[in-house]
């Protein structure tokens, strides 16, 4: 057999071997000193093929690793000239003797670095096609462009670290496994045709044939399908499940991602806390770091004051300064109209920062205004005191200003004024900003926490209303239901930005990795909820009828929690980007490169859905 001339290739006659009944006898991880000697059979890609003339090198990979491979003409004649044929990615089977590598020619960056494989016999199982980028390169920075690489999944999957990580993801689910199984917890699969879910984003929707019209969602989270288990009596419920979400993406997000979504009935907040920061540890084991528990807390409202986050990373200091008391009485306008419209004007300190270039703070600047920042005002207390505001505030102000901010000599202050939420969330980013350019998070460290108390309620300035800032089944916190009451009975609506609700959330190296609550479970609070969402009776029927009704007969108290098992796997797998944990992942735009999903379909799937499509 031999192959074709593919697109304009030069052309290539190789004759393929069969495989018959040969079978591996070691990975091309495996072999070691205790090999040598023996005759094995190992199968793989074509990493490297070096050819020296009468010796030839081959680099074999598979997904355990990688073995050298050597020929030498003299001994293996045929051996060798079939080695003339080979070109990188082509599969083969490799017949030879371990023999050990002489002290100068071991390679320490391989696993099987003390050993090569003498091969007597060499068959070419397939061929390949020149790959349309490296896929090893020496350097993780000359890898070629994402898209082309998502475009081509299957042999960006060969690279060995995406190999690692998915294998880190098997292990990892496992152990949740094992670990829920060993809690007393059912695995349930709830339904992926389901109708709009609560958590806030849009929902993907599939037409259906039989209801001409009409629509199924995918779920956002299975949500209210868990707290039915639990009206059930089903009590300790698990899922691994797969979510879809029609939101924007960034790096840590996907279209569709997996949870451990986790429900328990009767739950205290106290036992949530504990079964999760168990099952951190056990999982963090699998990468050999030990996890401290209990984990910190921190209510939300401290997170926002320290750390202008709901998910600090806690791996580092510089925690935001408050300069609005200080500042109060200042003429100086930007911090003045801020000051006179309950925003604030907060500070951080970079240690040492006083000569840090104009050039930097410009950058800077640039970068807070993406989180809606107007400026950046500046002070260096170096030899000499320079600022930005030296000329509006003068030397005594400013030093003031230091002694509240607590800098010392040789520090950077970096301020920013105005609304209070866009102070936190500026700051709160250039935090991670400036340490990450400075080198100040310091790594194979993991700092866990938990956020607690979040808000019950955001509110939204494009509506004009309360969004519920977890999702509308949260629970107040009991001491806060009074406020609940005279807030939608007493018409007091703005009371209800002050509600804080049984939420929690564990972050780990300012990763938010599961969010949970615990549920309402009464009915009356339930409607009262509604109602501050600014839901008419009839809304809340149309969407929730079902889940209204069940509420009705005998649920029981309830809590739970989904942990983002890709996001999981990101931290423990040490990527900053969410694709490097997923087989299959999606763009940024939601797109699949390599299917190239979304497609069209047919126009007669279409008629037969009613469904046209405009424009
Ligand atoms: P939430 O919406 O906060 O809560 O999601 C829980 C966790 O899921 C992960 N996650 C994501 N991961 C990747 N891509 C996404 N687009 C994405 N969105 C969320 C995060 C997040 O912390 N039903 C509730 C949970 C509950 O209350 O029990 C829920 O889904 O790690």
């Amino acid at each position: 057999m031999s192959s074709e001339v593919k697109n304009g290739e030069a052309k290539q006659s190789v004759v393929l071997d069969h495989l018959g009944d040969r079978e591996r006898t070691h990975s091309c991880g495996e072999l070691r000193r205790e090999h040598v000697g023996q005759q094995v059979v190992l199968m793989g890609w074509v990493a490297r093929r070096r050819d020296l003339g009468f010796v030839t090198f081959i680099d074999l990979r598979d997904r355990d690793g990688v073995t050298q491979i050597v020929c030498d003409a003299e001994r293996n004649p045929e051996a060798h000239a079939r080695l003339k044929d080979v070109r990188g990615e082509f599969v083969l089977c490799v017949v030879g003797t371990v023999r050990g590598r002489d002290e100068k020619q071991k390679n320490a960056k391989l696993a099987t670095g003390d050993t090569e494989v003498l091969a007597s016999e060499v068959l070419i199982l397939n061929d390949a096609r020149t790959p349309p980028f490296q896929i090893e390169p020496t350097s993780e920075k000359d890898l070629a462009s994402e898209d082309l690489r998502l475009k081509y999944r299957y042999l960006d999957l060969r690279r060995p670290q995406l190999q690692s990580n998915l294998r880190l993801r098997h292990r990892v689910v496992r152990e949740i496994r094992a670990y829920m199984d060993a809690e007393g917890f059912t695995e349930i699969e709830t339904p992926i045709l389901i109708k709009s879910t609560p958590e806030g984003a849009r929902d993907y929707i599939v037409p259906s044939r039989t209801f001409p019209g009409k629509f199924y969602a995918l779920p956002q989270s299975p949500q209210l399908f868990k707290q039915l288990c639990m009206i059930a009596g089903l009590d300790k419920y698990y899922q691994i499940a797969r979510c879809f979400r029609d939101e924007d993406l960034r790096a840590d997000r996907q279209p569709e991602f997996t949870q451990l979504d986790v429900e328990i009935s009767f739950a205290t907040l106290e036992q949530i806390y504990a079964l999760i920061e168990g099952l951190f540890q056990r999982v963090f084991r699998l990468v050999d770091v030990e996890l401290e528990t209990p984990f910190l807390r921190l209510p939300y409202a401290e997170a926002m004051r320290r750390f202008g986050s709901d998910k600090p990373d806690m791996r580092f200091g510089m925690e935001l300064q408050d300069l609005s008391g200080e500042l109060k009485e200042t003429d100086f306008t930007p911090f003045k109209s801020a000051l006179e419209n309950k925003g604030a004007v907060k500070a951080i300190v970079l240690s040492g920062g006083a000569n840090t270039s104009r050039k930097t703070i410009d950058e800077l600047s640039e970068f807070v205004k993406r989180y809606g920042a107007n400026g950046l005002a500046w002070i260096k207390y170096g030899d000499e005191v320079t600022s930005s505001l030296l000329k509006a505030l003068g030397v005594e102000a400013i030093e003031r200003i230091g002694r509240v901010a607590k800098a010392d000599k040789n520090d950077l202050v970096l301020i920013v004024a105005g609304k209070i939420k866009t102070v936190h969330a500026a700051l709160g980013a250039l935090r991670l900003e400036v340490a990450r350019r400075e080198r100040l998070i310091p790594e194979n460290t993991f700092a866990p926490l938990w956020v607690t108390e979040f808000p019950m309620f955001e509110w939204n300035e494009e509506t004009n209303n309360f969004d519920a800032m977890h999702h509308p089944f949260t629970s107040p916190l009991d001491e806060d239901l009074p406020l609940l009451e005279k807030a939608i009975e007493g018409g007091e609506k703005e009371l209800l930005g002050k509600l804080r609700a049984k939420a929690y959330d564990p972050v780990i190296n300012g990763v938010e990795l599961a969010s949970g609550s615990i549920r309402i479970h009464r009915r009356d609070i339930q409607a009262l909820i509604f109602k501050a969402l600014g839901m008419s009776q009839e809304e809340a029927r149309a969407r929730f009828g079902f889940f209204l009704d069940a509420l009705e007969y005998g649920t029981p108290p309830h809590g739970g929690i989904a942990p983002g098992i890709d996001r999981l796997i990101m931290v423990l797998a040490g990527t900053d980007n969410i694709r490097d944990v997923i087989a299959f992942p999606k763009t940024a735009s939601a797109a699949d490169l390599m299917i190239e999903s979304p497609g069209e379909v047919d126009a007669r799937a279409l008629r037969e859905l009613k469904i046209r499509v405009e424009g």
